[in-house]
């Protein structure tokens, strides 16, 4: 398996796990909750910049036939990235670990509270449905992953092709 497909499993496994833990901030205490929240907005960074291509590949053909599918993949990750940064700046906006720690003190607003249950809580079922789309991707690099097992990458099955 392509070095880079193993990087972007582990970081997505790594992440979804971080993001399991951000959900349950009662369990984790708020200090953990909070710095981990923001790394993970770093690994989704990584993560988008890892699949860079794909995103610049439908952006310029969304409105080209053929692509239903992508579409609707794309409107979804776009509606989990708009989601994601609600819930990262109503966040900020109540901190009670990461914000203070830099001597900042923001002024409290019960809506900011309300914005971060209702989009942390809307990033789950988009969350569900972005693993469902991507599942077979998963499931398939995953796969190799773990029983070590080989890609036959599209330039290998044409050469084979051709010597057939
Ligand atoms: C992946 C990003 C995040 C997710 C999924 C997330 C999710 C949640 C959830 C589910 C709650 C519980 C809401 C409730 O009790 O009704 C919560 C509370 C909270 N979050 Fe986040 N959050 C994220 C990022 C952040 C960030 C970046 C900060 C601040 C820097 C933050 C600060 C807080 C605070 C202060 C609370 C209130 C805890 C309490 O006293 O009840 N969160 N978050």
């Amino acid at each position: 398996m392509s070095k880079q497909n193993r990087i972007k499993l582990l970081l997505d496994i790594l992440t979804f796990a971080a993001f399991l833990i951000a959900m349950d901030p009662h369990t984790s205490g708020i200090s953990i909750h909070e710095w981990l929240s923001i790394a993970i907005a770093a690994t989704v960074i990584v993560h988008l910049l890892l699949n860079w291509d794909w995103i610049v590949r439908v952006s310029s053909r969304l409105f080209s036939k053929g692509l239903n599918g992508s579409r609707a993949n794309y409107i979804l990750n776009w509606l989990l990235f708009v989601d994601g940064i609600l819930i990262m700046l109503s966040g900020i906006m109540i901190s009670e670990a990461v914000v203070p720690s830099l001597g900042l003190t923001l002024p409290q607003n019960f809506t900011w509270r309300s914005l971060h249950d209702l989009s942390a809580n809307i990033s789950l079922v988009l969350m569900g449905l972005h693993l469902a789309l991507h599942w077979n991707w998963i499931a398939s690099t995953a796969k190799r992953l773990f029983t070590g097992g080989e890609v036959i990458t599209k330039p290998m099955m044409e050469r084979k092709d051709a010597q057939a």
